[in-house]
């Protein structure tokens, strides 16, 4: 499968984000976005390196933009529990038939589940430690990746961190993902959106490059493996 993945596809949209999707494949979206983020995604990775060390210093408050089904949310809750620590964890999503699927799959878990805005929560002068989003930012249009960005400095504490994770686009990382998904398109990905919206979504990412190009002074964007890409802001400790 060759495509030109140059520039940035950004007619391309995913069939989850679909008003008229169909429900039942975009539930069991849903649950095999677990599978996919404990592969690709990491979200122990993240917890180790930037949620432990917070909820250490005490209750650690932590958002998930475009949480989804809220997986990445689920396992940080099971690991601060393991590690005896504790925080509040709220899913946020736009999309009601995700947050209406994570409140029915919390498995004991305790996450707040919001559908709502990033801006909402400005306009209710939330505050977060960690604010993380994952495979989110290649959804948005210029004006709402801007407004996302600039909502989670507002939401963040001081000391806190934000750190939004995503794909990092090539053509390399389309032929990787089309090839690892095929032999499971009929089996474990069957009636999903899984493989079909994984290959617009590469489409529709960023590299490393062009997200670097685009948010403001003080973030710093970096790549990693397999075709990663992450954002990351850090407020200072103390308000002046
Ligand atoms: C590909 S899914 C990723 C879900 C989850 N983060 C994961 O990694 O499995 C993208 C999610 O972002 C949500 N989303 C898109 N734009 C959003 C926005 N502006 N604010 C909050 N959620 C948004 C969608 O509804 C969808 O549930």
């Amino acid at each position: 499968m060759t495509r030109d993945l140059s520039a940035r596809d950004t007619w391309a949209r995913e069939l989850m984000d679909e008003a008229d999707a169909d429900l039942e494949m975009l539930e069991r979206t849903y649950e095999r976005f677990g599978l996919v983020n404990a592969l690709v995604s990491r979200p122990g990775l993240l917890y180790r390196r930037d949620v432990r060390l917070r909820a250490r210093r005490g209750p650690v408050r932590i958002l998930d933009i475009g949480a989804g089904g809220a997986d990445a949310c689920r396992l940080i809750a099971r690991r601060l529990r393991r590690d005896g620590l504790t925080g509040t964890i709220t899913a946020l999503d736009v999309d009601p038939r995700a947050i209406d699927w994570a409140a029915r799959h919390d498995r004991g878990a305790g996450i707040a589940y919001r559908h709502a805005l990033s801006s909402d929560l400005v306009a209710e002068g939330a505050q977060f430690d960690v604010i993380i989003s994952n495979h989110v930012l290649h959804h948005l249009n210029d004006a709402e990746l801007r407004g996302v960005l600039h909502d989670s400095q507002r939401l963040l504490a001081p000391g806190g961190i934000v750190v939004h994770r995503d794909i990092a686009r090539s053509a390399a990382a389309y032929a990787l993902f089309a090839a690892a998904t095929w032999p499971f398109a009929r089996s474990l990905f069957r009636g999903s959106f899984i493989r079909v919206d994984g290959l617009i979504s590469i489409r529709r990412s960023y590299t490393p490059r062009e997200l670097a190009a685009i948010v403001p002074a003080g973030w710093r964007v970096r790549g990693g493996l397999p075709a990663r890409l992450e954002a990351r802001w850090e407020a200072r400790a103390t308000v002046d």
